[in-house]
């Protein structure tokens, strides 16, 4: 892929092949001397983050590296994360990775200079107005996988440990301030991991895109962001090394965290509480639930969804989209049901409370309640 471009929406991004080597100048650029790289710990071991440390270092900024990230992190992991950054003297953040490592590292940045504990932040009301804007560290924020687009996020989704609820924070200083997305760095993820970050995108664009609030600007975003990910997923899936699949992918990625500004709905009311349960990954959970949540919210979507199926050269028919969503899934062999990913009946009533607290819930455009979020659980065991 030979695009390389700078944008400075939603935050300074540097896309293209290779743009891994201006990181030391991206932490330059926003102060930092002293960068620590916040990962999770299965990224710490693969090349692709020895290459960001080395260029770190070259650019005399040290190779503080944090790796002490779980999937679906904690506030355990951000506790130790504070410890490492207190400890080393660092002056900043490198968000590093998937939705794991780019929310844990996005923490450790914001929590660096707070002096109330992080669950006061979350993402209610106007609680972020709790917290000292002095007290944020710079990120610089470098995704490798193609889906969360948390390095365009203002939030970070942490699980509570003890009550294993996943909890949004959110402040606007956690949006990053510089991105590079490098499209070569999520060459290495593997086919289940690539095809379930990229549902996840897919999912933040079709319930941004489907949810009722007013926002043109996010819904031209999300239908686009959709469009790539319909064209680009299955290359990047059926071939890792498709470097103009994999940046178009990233890009989606991005796409659909700006667009979820709007709302998202009940995929993501969902995959919430199952993945704080279950520890499923996140964005296949979203794909097994994805069917069921449009067959509820077809009523209040339908016309919507003709419009986009038109978009994509399908016909334009809620159905003609519906039968793509299948055959995505399908493709990407995503589960046929919550069951195969471990998730049984047994706790179904703890699952819809959550589900029906969750943030996102209020975003679907068919409102949800304690009755059809059981029948939607139950539709997708
Ligand atoms: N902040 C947000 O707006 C937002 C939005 C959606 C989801 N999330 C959160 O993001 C998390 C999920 O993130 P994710 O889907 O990116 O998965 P992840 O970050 O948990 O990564 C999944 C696995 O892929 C590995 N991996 C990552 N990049 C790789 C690469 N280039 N090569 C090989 N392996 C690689 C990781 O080591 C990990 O084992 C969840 O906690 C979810 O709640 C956040
Ligand atoms: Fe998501």
């Amino acid at each position: 892929m030979s695009i390389s471009a700078n944008w400075s929406y939603p935050t300074a991004i540097r896309f293209g092949v290779g743009r891994i080597q201006e990181l030391g100048e991206a932490c330059r650029s926003v102060g930092m001397e002293k960068p620590l790289l916040v990962t999770d710990r299965g990224l710490a071991a693969l090349p692709v983050t020895k290459v960001a440390l080395e260029v770190m270092e070259a650019d005399g900024l040290g190779h503080g590296l944090f790796s002490k990230v779980d999937p679906n992190p904690t506030e355990k992991n951000l506790a130790a994360g504070l410890e490492a950054y207190h400890a080393g003297g660092h002056d900043g953040v490198v968000a590093f990775g998937g939705g794991s490592g780019l929310d844990l590292a996005k923490m450790v940045a914001f929590m660096s200079g707070q002096t109330r504990p992080v669950w006061d932040f979350e993402d209610v009301g106007d609680w972020w107005t709790r917290a000292d804007p002095a007290g944020i560290a710079p990120i610089v924020a470098v995704p490798t996988t193609a889906g969360t687009g948390s390095e365009v996020g203002r939030a970070s989704v942490i699980t509570n440990s003890e009550t294993h609820v996943k909890k949004i924070i959110f402040h606007p200083k956690v949006l990053p301030s510089v991105v590079i997305a490098d499209p070569e760095l999520t060459v290495g993820m593997p086919p289940f991991i690539t095809a379930g970050t990229g549902l996840d995108a897919l999912s933040h664009c079709l319930e941004a895109y489907s949810s009722p609030f007013y926002h043109p600007m996010s819904q031209g975003i999300a239908l686009e962001g959709m469009r790539l990910v319909f064209e680009n997923l299955p290359r990047a899936y059926a071939e890792g090394t498709d470097i103009e699949a994999r940046g178009q992918m990233m890009v989606a990625a991005a796409m659909g965290a700006t667009a979820f500004q709007k709302g998202l709905g009940a995929m993501h009311a969902m995959a919430h509480p199952i993945g704080a349960l279950y520890n499923t990954h996140h964005g296949m959970t979203n794909a097994v639930v994805m069917p069921e949540v449009l067959k509820l919210n077809r009523p209040a979507i339908e016309a919507r969804l003709a419009a986009a199926a038109a978009y994509m050269g399908w016909d334009r028919s809620f159905d003609a989209f519906f039968e793509q969503v299948m055959a995505l899934r399908h493709e990407m062999q995503v589960p046929a049901g919550l069951g195969e990913m471990g998730v049984g009946s047994d706790r179904i009533d703890e699952l819809v409370a959550m589900a029906l607290e969750d943030p996102s819930a209020g975003g679907n455009p068919v409102e949800l309640t304690a009755e059809n979020l059981r029948a939607l659980f139950e539709a997708c065991l």
